[in-house]
């Protein structure tokens, strides 16, 4: 009995061995949250398809990456202060600021990824997008083409065949031996065939008067979408920041793509 016992306890204590080896492997080679997988570097129709699901899962969150759900995506505050031309001298402040679809465009574009990381990489990633429609509670307070436009209500500003490029510049930093990329900054470029604005309770709630300036505004929805487009876009690179530096925190670029 007694050797049996032995020779258990020493058996047990190998497999324990092997297991403590074998799972410090797995842990060494870092995966992506499911079902997002590798691809072959330099394989940009597998990573589109990956981006994809990426949106999907961003979609409704990634708990074990502490991403939160970004459909819709929240920003706290979109500021567009002052004369900007002559055709818009206004103040509009929105808040509360809700994208709908911002999960949903199709991925056209992911190129950048390189092997040297000694130099800063830029990855260009690019996307159309049917409908993104953004909403928020709104105070305006100007002028629109010379007409007066004062109000505070909801705001809902419907966008589209939205064409967005992303130009992501990022830098490897070294820890325990191993590269992990950081965000050095994002910018958000876009173009839209239309922009069309609503909004509740203009001059008080009179109908007649908000009726004729959002007539105005959207017969001329260029004057306001070329100051507010850029303004957007930033606040919105500001968000993706904070969720991809999220997604990219834990995995050493080497684990990114499949051995060749
Ligand atoms: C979301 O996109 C779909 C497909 O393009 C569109 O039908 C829908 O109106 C969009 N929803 C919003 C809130 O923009």
């Amino acid at each position: 009995m007694r050797s049996i016992f032995f020779f258990d306890s020493s058996h047990k204590l190998a497999l324990l061995t092997f297991l403590a080896l074998s799972s410090q492997w797995q842990v060494l080679a870092v995966d992506f949250p499911a079902p997002i997988t590798k691809c072959h570097f330099g394989d940009e129709k597998c990573m589109i398809e990956q981006g994809q699901k990426l949106l999907n899962r961003a979609a409704t969150g990634i708990p074990e990456l502490d991403i939160p759900s970004i459909e819709p995506l929240v920003v706290e505050k979109i500021e567009m202060l002052g004369d900007k031309n002559s055709a818009l001298k206004v103040d509009l402040v929105m808040t509360d600021v809700k994208f709908h679809n911002y999960t949903k465009p199709k991925i056209t574009t992911i190129k950048g990824f390189t092997k040297d990381l000694s130099k800063p990489m830029k990855i260009v990633t690019q996307n159309i997008n049917p409908r993104l429609t953004i909403k928020s509670k709104y105070k305006v307070d100007g002028n629109i083409l010379v007409l007066p436009i004062k109000g505070e209500g909801e705001l809902t500003l419907t966008l589209d065949n939205v064409k967005t490029r992303f130009t992501t510049t990022l830098h490897a930093e070294q820890r325990d031996g191993k590269q992990f990329l950081i965000i050095d900054n994002i910018k958000i470029e876009t173009q839209v065939d239309k922009a069309t604005t609503d909004m509740t309770n203009l001059f008080n709630g009179d109908k007649a008067l908000s009726e004729s300036i959002l007539k105005v505004l959207n017969e001329n929805w260029r004057v306001l979408s070329d100051e507010l487009t850029p303004i957007i876009n930033e606040a919105v690179a500001n968000k993706l920041k904070e969720v991809m530096a999220k997604f990219f925190k834990d995995i050493p670029y080497e684990d990114y793509f499949l051995p060749e």
